[in-house]
């Protein structure tokens, strides 16, 4: 599928057939994620894959959406809060200079040890620029989906503590959504979207 194609293909799914899905499918969907850009290349998304029943049906107990439970996979997608500290910037930070990713570019007035800034950020705010960039790699993995006949439904509402702990992540992993997936029992129609003039504010 080309990207708009994709874009526009892709629904909130919430009603899924019993068919299982392929581990292989569900590799791809984590690959789509796993290429997604980050600032800093921090690359802080994590994944937890639950396919037991069990477990799927203990997922269902911390979320009011009754449908997660339904699909045959859940993708519990997390943060490490610890991708934005030092020693881990600055890892990240040497292998995009190694990469030659600013070769061309003039840089005579950047620092290297100004990426050591970010690791500065107070925990509220490295936590909402860890979200942003973890959602970057859901959205990747949910046009992927779709690309692959798939469907997903990004899923906010549920008890992070509560899903931290029956997974028992450690408590630098801060979960920020739930992504069943699974093959779409329905085809529902575009959802209804502001127009081009509303969100655009004003071209200068
Ligand atoms: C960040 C985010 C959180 C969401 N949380 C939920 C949720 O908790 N439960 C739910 O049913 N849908 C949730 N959705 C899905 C939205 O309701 C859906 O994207 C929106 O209505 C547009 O529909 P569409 O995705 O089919 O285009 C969420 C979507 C996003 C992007």
């Amino acid at each position: 599928m080309e990207t708009m194609e994709a874009i526009k293909a892709r629904r909130s799914i919430r009603q899924f057939q019993e068919k299982e899905v392929s581990d292989e499918l569900i590799r791809e969907i984590l690959e789509a994620g796993r290429l997604a850009p980050s600032g800093v290349n921090c690359q802080p998304w994590r994944f937890v894959v639950v396919k037991s029943e069990e477990m799927r049906q203990k997922i269902g107990g911390a979320t009011p959406m009754p449908f997660v439970p339904t699909a045959p996979v859940i993708i519990v997608c997390c943060i490490d809060m610890e991708a934005v500290e030092k020693g881990q910037v600055m890892n990240r930070a040497r292998e995009l200079l190694d990469a030659g990713v600013f070769d061309g570019t003039p840089m005579e007035n950047f620092d290297p040890e100004t990426y050591a800034d970010m690791t500065k950020m107070d925990k509220e705010y490295a936590k909402s620029y860890l979200s942003l960039n973890g959602a970057i790699a859901i959205q990747n993995m949910n046009l992927r989906a779709a690309d692959l006949g798939l469907g997903t439904c990004w899923v906010m509402m549920f008890s992070r503590r509560k899903i931290r702990e029956m997974l028992e992540l450690e408590d630098r992993y801060d979960v920020i959504s739930l992504l069943p997936v699974g093959y779409p029992q329905h085809n529902p129609p575009p959802r209804p979207r502001l127009s081009l003039e509303e969100i655009l504010l004003k071209e200068v």
